[in-house]
């Protein structure tokens, strides 16, 4: 067997071959898609090679990590506020529903999670460019995408416990109390927007809104973008940014908030073109919900993405891998796969603009619920945009003038990306008595903290001096007060990927101990390879142990 790269829209995509004699000729057959990265489909190619050759050692396509039980959205929002990662905003004034600010660790967090996912989705392909829009615009963008007539929720309240919530115009005759089962009373449509005058002087201004999607100035801004980056079908555009919702009762911590914010994509292609990149569906395993498993009781099924596509469960190739693709940085990030399902909207409960859309689930402490959507728009975007700005949205096209589709739209909510993976991260250690953050490298807040064994000038000096040097790249802790094992708990506690130590030995023979977060296990290691060994860490996703020898402690 050996690897091919296939060069495909300007990607390079790897797969496994062999060759078979068929008669008097030796063909090439493709045995398994082992995705863009060189190194990783080495190592993907050796792990099925060594499968076929020992077959009884075969593992699953994902691992499943065993499910350490999950903290309620209560204890976890008093633990975030408790650490400096999440405040109720304007606290000292009693707060304002459905609003929260970032602390010194929360901002840190939330800023990784945006910059792994702008690299992921357009620093590392060449097929995605990104924007940045204003949160108001003219208001007639919101009148053409439908959100000023359409984007409307029915406001009910409990007849029993005065409950009050917000429900879809279909669940009007069977919805109940979520909260008591009792029946719900109408309280008539709203519109989640919120509205502002725009100038001054109220005679002169004009009334707009508050973006409640980054998506519609992608596609106001899409004709300027295509053209300037010089995109060609398939592209995407992406962005990040603030959405606002008046909600009617903000809840669940960050998950129903009023001010938050999205990571967007708009993916747009030639309405029949195929897409290019689903043989990477062919290693993702995820719990489908579609449609007529919803209607017909059953339960969620553990399908392969690509077999899903296949047999018809999930419509477009679009689809299923954008569903994968996010599936996969989840994961890639270290979320819990089994926490994951992507779930099919019924015809009742899709958006105003929606052809079909998908979601990907998570299972929340309150259940499975909305994490990341996938509607497939169609082109009723550019075509409402064409009709009221009067301006022409088509593009060139294998030379045609074509409205191109956005036959997947995958759109996230920040904070609720934030949620998952501080939940997936939180565990509490039963030996070492301590909540520890086993946050993924990329996402930790702090890289390290770095401490004199005790405070005298000989090991202090060395320890700034290791300081000034790691903070050139990345956010570090330096600790000398409390005991080393109390100074060990409290970064576990916020997930600070190591501990570095200068003791006795250091002064000597320039060498610190690192002591590995998740396993408590230290090595020594040289003070001159620190940065190197941090930078393997983070980026590469080694392991912290593999630099030195190790060294012998009490576990803390
Ligand atoms: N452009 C499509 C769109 O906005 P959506 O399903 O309304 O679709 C997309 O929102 C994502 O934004 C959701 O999957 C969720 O992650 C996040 N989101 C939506 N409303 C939210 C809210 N009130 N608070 C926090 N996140 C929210």
């Amino acid at each position: 067997m050996f690897i091919t790269k296939k060069n495909i829209n300007g990607n390079d995509y790897y797969y496994l071959q062999k060759s078979e004699r068929q008669g008097d000729k030796v063909i090439s057959k493709s045995v398994a898609y082992l995705g863009k990265d060189k190194e990783k489909a080495e190592k993907k190619a050796e792990q099925i090679i060594n499968q076929q050759n020992n077959p009884s050692e075969k593992t699953p396509i994902k691992k499943s990590t065993p499910q350490p039980k999950q903290i309620s959205i209560e204890d976890l929002a008093a633990f975030c506020k408790r650490k400096g990662f999440v405040y109720p905003s304007g606290e000292i004034y009693g707060g304002l529903g459905g609003f929260w600010d970032f602390g010194h660790l929360g901002v840190e967090l939330k800023n990784n999670i945006k910059q792994q996912w702008w690299k992921y989705h357009t620093q590392q392909r060449s097929d995605i460019v990104g924007i940045d829009g204003a949160i108001i615009t003219n208001p007639k963008v919101w009148e053409a995408s439908g959100h000023v007539s359409s984007f409307i929720d029915i406001a009910v309240q409990c007849k029993k416990c005065s409950y009050k919530t917000k429900i879809d115009k279909h669940e009007l005759e069977t919805a109940k109390c979520d909260k008591c089962q009792g029946e719900y009373e109408n309280k008539g449509e709203f519109n989640p927007m919120f509205t502002t005058q725009v100038g001054p002087i109220k005679e002169d201004s004009i009334t707009s809104y508050l973006r409640p999607e980054t998506a519609q100035l992608i596609f106001a801004d899409f004709k300027l973008v295509q053209e300037n980056a010089r995109l060609q079908l398939p592209f995407g555009i992406a962005q990040i940014g603030k959405a606002f919702r008046n909600e009617l009762s903000p809840r669940e911590f960050l998950f129903r908030m009023r001010e938050f914010e999205q990571m967007e994509i708009e993916y747009f292609i030639e309405p029949k073109q195929k897409c290019p990149f689903i043989e990477e569906t062919k290693t993702v395993d995820i719990l489908i919900y579609d449609e007529k498993m919803q209607k017909n009781n059953k339960k969620p099924e553990l399908i392969n993405l690509h077999q899903a596509w296949k047999k018809g469960i999930i419509k477009t190739d679009w689809h299923a891998y954008w569903i994968g693709q996010e599936y996969e940085w989840f994961t890639s990030l270290g979320a819990n796969p089994n926490n994951f399902r992507a779930r099919q909207h019924t015809s009742e409960e899709k958006s105003h603009y929606a052809i079909d859309t998908w979601d990907l689930e998570y299972k929340f402490p309150m259940g499975w619920k909305e994490l990341q959507g996938f509607a497939n728009r169609g082109n009723f975007d550019l075509t409402q945009h064409q009709e009221h700005s009067k301006q022409n949205m088509e593009i060139i096209h294998e030379d045609k003038k074509i409205l191109p589709n956005v036959v997947c739209e995958p759109s996230l909510g920040v904070e609720r990306a934030f949620l998952v993976f501080m939940f997936d991260a939180y565990h509490q250690d039963p030996q070492r008595n301590n909540t520890i953050l086993k946050l993924n490298p990329k996402l930790s807040p702090i890289k390290a903290a770095v401490f004199p064994i005790i405070k005298q000038p000989e090991y202090e000096e060395i320890a700034e001096e290791i300081v000034n040097d790691l903070k050139k790249e990345w956010n570090i802790i330096y600790d000398r007060s409390g005991s080393i094992g109390r100074r060990y708990a409290r970064n576990d506690e916020i997930g600070t990927i190591m501990c570095i130590t200068i003791d006795d030995k250091s002064p000597k023979d320039k060498t610190a101990t690192i002591r590995d977060r998740d396993t408590t296990e230290q090595v020594r290691v040289k003070i001159k390879d620190l940065r190197e060994i941090m930078r393997k860490v983070i980026n590469e996703g080694e392991s912290v142990l593999d630099f030195g020898k190790r060294v012998n402690t009490r576990k803390k």
